[in-house]
């Protein structure tokens, strides 16, 4: 059995059309990638996992979709301008550039954090413990300097009347800037809260490990508004559903740990995130942080609009305090993507390499399988329009059937459809389930209500 390393899911992922390189065809981009036809329907199926669990299943929440590009004040009201930064450090003699505190880690195998170290510790710690470049061996380091996370770009109709604005590095702000609006146009009561899915993007000093940290990627924010005295039962209450989430989609909880924040942000009451058992270490996936009542607080001072709310029963009027809860969208595939691949020895002593997938997350539910193609093609064709009004199915007539259930295996998809004799005389299929490979015979008119049970999220 091969080991299921970064390297081999990334080639495995390129292989069958989950992700491939970003602009592959001009040698790629580094760290950016595209999902592909399977990657993309998993990708999305996570994300209305997400809305289910955190929008539509609670009270009170509302999704929204705000504009990447934000006005340049909200980055300073926010601090990214003033402190958005990484701890660089760049070997002199190689010019490879590393992010100081990762490096820290990696020198001393996860045993010293620099988490709380200045940038002046982290330089003389690299400097007294002699930790050399682990690309050409010296020990000759610039100091520890600041590296704009930001990425920038310019507005404007003509050359040199050019302003900068911000890539948005996170999508939260975007639910503060909206929280009146959504307040008064929903006349929603204290707690509720304010969701969306979106890109984010940051220049990060070490991008890697494949979709785990890029340049561009997707998050889930969601920020829960409540009353000042609430928001450590709010954040207490957020760490366990994150938590809950991963587990209901298949992430076993042995794999899943806490990570309470040792530094913590000035504004910052509590900080934690959930981490998940990569083939390289224990790594993050999502984070729930009591971040009081600071942004709301700097988005009044900084655009002069009240951020108050009024208590309808009291009439006290305060600016509630925000409990955020936020999933990376692909360090959450990256990980079911893990978990998903199995490789299982059959009788005949062959290997059948198979996505285990939740049936939610799966990219299709079914794939429709005419025994023989000339015989069975017309009925299994039918069959195949019938339930891709309903859920995404997948056709496939080429090849011997143990072949197109080991495609079907591939990619994950929980049901195998057979479409055979017994279809045309007695309108009966096949259904084989990917996980056990068991086969029962359903009539034609319970397959759809049969498959709809077993994808439930
Ligand atoms: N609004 C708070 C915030 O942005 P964060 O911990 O910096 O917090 C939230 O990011 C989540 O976004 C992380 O838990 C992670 O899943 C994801 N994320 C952050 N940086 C990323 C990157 N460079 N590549 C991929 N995912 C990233």
């Amino acid at each position: 059995m091969k080991e299921m390393t970064i390297e081999t899911l990334a080639s495995f992922c390129r292989q069958y059309g989950f992700i491939y390189q970003g602009s592959e065809i001009y040698g790629g981009l580094a760290n950016t990638w595209d999902y592909g036809p399977l990657g993309a329907r998993l990708k999305n199926n996570f994300k209305d996992a997400w809305r289910k669990r955190f929008i539509q299943e609670r009270n009170n929440s509302f999704e929204i979709d705000a504009s990447i590009l934000m006005h340049p004040r909200v980055w300073e009201a926010s601090g990214h301008v003033a402190s958005f930064y990484d701890p660089k450090i760049d070997c002199k003699h190689c010019k490879t550039r590393f992010r100081a505190d990762n490096f820290i880690s990696e020198a001393t195998n996860g045993t010293v954090s620099a988490e709380c170290m200045t940038y002046e510790e982290m330089q003389n710690f690299i400097r007294d413990n002699h930790i050399k470049c682990p690309v050409c061996g010296r020990e000759d380091f610039t100091d520890v300097r600041r590296f704009s996370q930001m990425f920038e770009t310019y507005r404007g109709t003509v050359d040199d009347n050019k302003s900068v604005i911000y890539l948005r590095p996170e999508n939260a702000q975007g639910e503060y800037v909206n929280y009146i609006n959504v307040l008064r146009t929903t006349r929603a009561k204290l707690p509720f809260s304010i969701g969306q899915v979106g890109k984010a993007f940051r220049n990060e000093v070490t991008p890697g490990n494949f979709i785990f940290r890029t340049i561009e990627f997707e998050q889930m924010e969601y920020q829960t508004f409540c009353k000042p005295g609430t928001d450590l039962e709010q954040y207490e209450y957020f760490k366990e559903y994150a938590k809950r989430f991963y587990i209901d989609l298949g992430l076993p909880e042995e794999k899943l740990r806490f990570h309470d924040h040792e530094k913590l942000v000035f504004y910052a009451k509590a900080a934690c995130d959930v981490e998940y058992k990569f083939p390289f270490g224990f790594s993050e996936l999502n984070g729930t942080h009591d971040r009081t009542d600071y942004d709301l607080s700097r988005h009044q001072e900084f655009s002069g609009q009240k951020m108050e709310y009024v208590d309808p029963v009291t009439n006290e009027r305060f600016i509630p305090y925000i409990v955020e809860s936020t999933v990376g969208v692909d360090r959450g595939v990256l990980a079911l993507l893990f978990e998903a691949y199995h490789e299982e020895e059959l009788p005949d002593g062959t290997i059948r390499e198979v996505m285990k997938f939740h049936p939610y997350l799966a990219p299709y539910k079914a794939t429709v399988l005419p025994l023989i193609k000339k015989r069975h093609a017309e009925k299994a064709t039918e069959i195949y329009q019938r339930l891709s009004s309903i859920f995404m199915v997948d056709y496939d007539e080429s090849g011997s059937i143990g072949k197109r259930y080991r495609r079907s295996d591939i990619c994950g998809t929980p049901f195998a459809i057979t479409v055979d004799d017994n279809t045309l005389c007695n309108n009966t299929v096949t259904i084989r389930d990917r996980d056990t490979m068991k086969q029962i015979t359903l009539s034609l008119k319970e397959v759809a209500e049969y498959i709809g049970e077993k994808i439930k999220f």
